[in-house]
């Protein structure tokens, strides 16, 4: 599956990671330091904080209640916040496009 992150300087990252890895892992396996993931995917951090591209929003689905709640903590939240490690690369995704956040807390 195919996984594009884009950092706030305008450079990218693109990586090709086996299906049913999160974008956390995605970025963590691919040296995308701008994701920290604290917690390790357990949802208690906020700091795998990223911008899902509005036209994969309908496809990565929608937060879940407690990824919502957690989302309260990132740092300069979107309408296209999602926490990477809620967002599993299935089929569906590949060529999913990440913005990166500035910096995470
Ligand atoms: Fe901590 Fe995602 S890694 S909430």
């Amino acid at each position: 599956v195919k996984v594009r992150f884009l950092r706030p300087d305008g450079s990218e990252e693109a990586c090709d990671v086996a299906a049913g890895l999160t974008v956390m892992e995605a970025a963590l396996n691919n040296g995308v330091d701008e994701i920290i993931a604290d917690c390790g995917g357990a949802l208690s951090c906020a700091t795998c904080h990223v911008y899902v591209d509005e036209a994969w929003m309908g496809r990565a689905g929608a937060p879940s209640e407690a990824e919502e709640e957690m989302l309260e903590f990132a740092l300069d939240r979107r309408p296209t916040s999602r926490l990477s490690c809620q967002i599993k690369l299935v089929e569906g995704l590949d060529g999913l496009s990440i913005t990166l956040p500035e910096r995470q807390q």
